[in-house]
């Protein structure tokens, strides 16, 4: 049995149809050289992604710069094409949508960037940023744009006095409540959320993060949330997908995943957030050694292996499927073997 269809199977009992199916996705970059542009390799970003998303959940996805979070994301809504593999929003393929469908798809998913500066055009007032999706995706005359607009602001914690600011004339938090509040307008389903916290201060990170918590189940919303920061994952994630060099290693309930990590990735990137406990005991950390290898030439078996303080000459072989564990999915032939070395260093 697949990994994939194992894991449909395993959901099968607890959850409703998948909103977002991710199938086998791969995003390469092709590598170009000389004058000619000859194609000489791939930047294998993405590299056979399969993951369901249910309606109502909250999916993290985790793992170090560059193994291919942004591309994922990028590549689901579209504004990327897959290399291979395919997408299903609501079970339809988003390949065989129809011009008009791929339109209502645009408001059904949305996405919210790490940097408001980038994502907010500079010489738009916070009027015209969120009135601008429902000028596009919808019929409503301009009075009901503008009293929807006010709604949505006043959801995001501002205020009318914002609303003929341009972004410079707002803090870092209030430009991405702006950006939240454009998300919004169009009524989507599934919103993407790329790192949405990490450039505002600590103080203003936990205000957004309980105010997505709010909007979640005020607008029955379903999100990926993308970051690098396991507080802010553990704060808002139902599930996790913990991604290593363009894959996904290992997949559990966020409980599971921080009281029982089972992948030795999982278990290092665990080991790098500092816990306020003085009796703590910091042997059981696993420490990565070495850099993220060249994604253009991933090493072969599991790729996490020059890196893995457990590996064996096995683990060069073949890159080993997913293994369910309880509600946790990995992908490593040595989860056992992991378990007895983190408790041998008791
Ligand atoms: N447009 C592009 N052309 C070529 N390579 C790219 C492009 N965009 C990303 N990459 C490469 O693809 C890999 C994955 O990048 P991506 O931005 O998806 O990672 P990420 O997990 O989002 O990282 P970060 O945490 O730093 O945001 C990296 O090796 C990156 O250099
Ligand atoms: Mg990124």
């Amino acid at each position: 049995m697949s990994s994939s269809t194992q894991e449909a199977q395993r959901q099968e009992d607890t959850h409703s149809e998948p909103l977002l199916s991710i199938q086998n996705l791969k995003k390469y970059y092709p590598i170009t050289k000389g004058m000619f542009q000859r194609h000489v390799g791939d930047v294998k970003a993405v590299d056979d992604v399969s993951v369901d998303i249910y309606p109502g959940e909250t999916h993290g996805l985790v793992g170090e710069s560059g193994c291919g979070k942004s591309t994922l994301l990028e590549t689901i809504i579209g504004l990327k094409s897959p290399t291979d593999g395919e997408v299903l929003f609501r079970g339809t393929p988003l390949t065989e949508l129809s011009q008009s469908e791929v339109q209502d798809l645009r408001k059904e998913i949305q996405i919210v960037f790490q940097n408001p500066d980038s994502s907010l055009n500079s010489r738009m007032t916070v009027e015209r940023i969120v009135s601008e999706p429902l000028q596009i995706h919808s019929n409503a005359t301009s009075r009901q744009i503008t009293a929807r607009v006010l709604e949505l602001i006043h959801e995001v914690g501002l205020n009318t006095e914002h609303l003929t600011r341009f972004p410079h004339e707002l803090s870092g938090g209030q430009k991405q409540r702006v950006a939240i509040a454009r998300a919004l307008a169009t009524n989507p389903s599934l919103v993407v959320l790329d790192e949405p916290t990490s450039a505002l201060d600590v103080s203003v990170q936990s205000q957004i993060l309980n105010m997505l918590d709010r909007l979640k189940e005020e607008h029955n919303l379903t999100y990926i949330f993308v970051t690098h920061d396991l507080s802010v994952v553990r704060h808002i994630a139902d599930r996790i997908s913990v991604m290593y060099l363009g894959n996904v290693v290992e997949r559990a309930p966020v409980n599971d995943l921080f009281e029982t990590p089972r992948h030795p990735y999982t278990k290092a990137l665990l080991s790098a957030v500092p816990v306020p406990d003085p009796d703590y005991d910091a042997t059981e950390d696993i420490v990565l050694s070495g850099d993220v290898p060249d994604p253009s030439e991933p090493p072969n078996g599991c790729r996490f292996h020059p890196r893995c303080p457990i590996a064996t000459e096995d683990c060069k072989e073949g890159f080993p499927e997913f293994e369910a564990h309880g509600e946790t999915l990995v992908r490593c032939i040595r989860v056992d073997e992991g378990r007895g070395h983190t408790e041998s260093t008791n």
